[in-house]
């Protein structure tokens, strides 16, 4: 498989199960276009043409033709200059063939950019009640924030390594979590978990987190209790980083009981108490690869593309037959 269409199919499953829903994206992109079509020339030649059919920031071809024909992928949730230094020495001492690196968390111009797909928290929490002004305008606060910390960060230093040991790069992040966001969703949504003891039971039936019980810790009840009741339950694992610490209060009065997330930091999780909400840590590594293996189970359905897994990421197929698709 090329290298431009793992990455535009990447893209297209990313549309699929983001949970806008297609004619929020359709918008988005074509007000991209409008907004291009009217640049001068100078802003058309520094401007990023991905934008035209990719709505996720935060993935892109980091490095590498799109030509490139791919067999062998070094995989992992975080790449950075050690994992690129030892595709090169597995390639060298160990005659692997990897062809391509594929990272989840952005590196590059898609780190810079990442507080751009934050926008999609407004539309998820909207869908709840919450009125669209309040999530627009405190999200834009915390974006605005999220992107002056990412400023300073030296964004390019893995890509750099990689260019120079001509080993093409591609990060996968929106897409990934859109898939796990959707599938926790549905599977909740199916199997409806009274208490939060049941909707731990359902985490542990998902072979990633299984098997993230026995290394990093097992889904986590942070506030509430094992017999507290679930309510409504709220998936907050996408659109880039964690939203607005201030939102606690709105998402408890437009009726979720439940925030269900990767991971909350202590000032995230200090506000969620307060608003008198069960807060559920699925597991952060854990949770991105459940989403990086739906992700990659739709991009390669006929399992051509093959994996060395490092930096937290295990593949696992579901066509496999491990675990069924809700
Ligand atoms: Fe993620
Ligand atoms: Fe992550």
């Amino acid at each position: 498989m090329k290298l431009g269409e793992i990455y535009r199919r990447a893209v297209a499953v990313g549309i699929d199960h983001d949970l806008r829903g297609r004619e929020e994206i359709d918008r988005l992109i074509k007000a991209e276009k409008e907004r291009y079509e009217k640049l001068d020339d100078n802003e058309k030649a520094a401007y990023d043409l991905d934008r035209l059919f990719n709505p996720f920031a935060d993935t892109r071809i980091l490095y590498g033709d799109p030509e490139t024909e791919v067999k062998k992928v070094l995989i992992g949730i975080d790449l950075e200059v050690g994992e690129v230094l030892l595709a090169y020495l597995l390639n060298r001492d160990r005659s692997e063939k990897i062809d391509c690196l594929i990272a989840h968390h952005p590196e590059g111009r898609a780190l810079a950019h990442l507080a751009e797909v934050m926008k999609l928290q407004v539309d998820l929490l909207s869908q709840y009640g919450i009125a669209v002004s309040v999530v627009e305008q405190l999200m834009e606060k915390r974006m605005a924030e999220v992107e002056r910390r990412l400023l300073p960060i030296n964004h390019n230093r893995t890509v750099d390594v990689a260019r120079l040991l001509g080993l093409p790069f591609l990060c996968l992040h929106t897409p990934a979590d859109n898939c796990v966001t959707a599938y926790l969703k549905k599977k909740f949504d199916q199997e409806k978990p009274l208490l939060l003891k049941d909707l731990l039971k359902i985490l542990l039936s998902i072979p990633e987190y299984q098997a993230a019980s026995k290394l990093e810790g097992a889904p986590k009840i942070l506030h509430g209790s094992e017999n507290s009741r679930c309510g409504q339950i709220y998936v907050d694992m996408t659109g880039g980083t964690e939203g607005s610490k201030e939102i606690f209060d709105k998402i408890a009065t437009s009726g979720i009981s439940t925030i269900v997330g990767m991971h909350f930091s202590e000032d995230h999780l200090e506000k969620a108490k307060k608003a008198n909400l069960n807060i559920v840590m699925a597991g952060h590594i854990a949770s991105d690869t459940l989403g990086l293996n739906l992700l990659l189970d739709a991009i390669d359905p006929e399992n051509e593309l093959e994996f060395i897994c490092v930096s937290g990421f295990e593949r696992r197929r579901r066509s496999l037959g491990e675990e069924k698709e809700p």
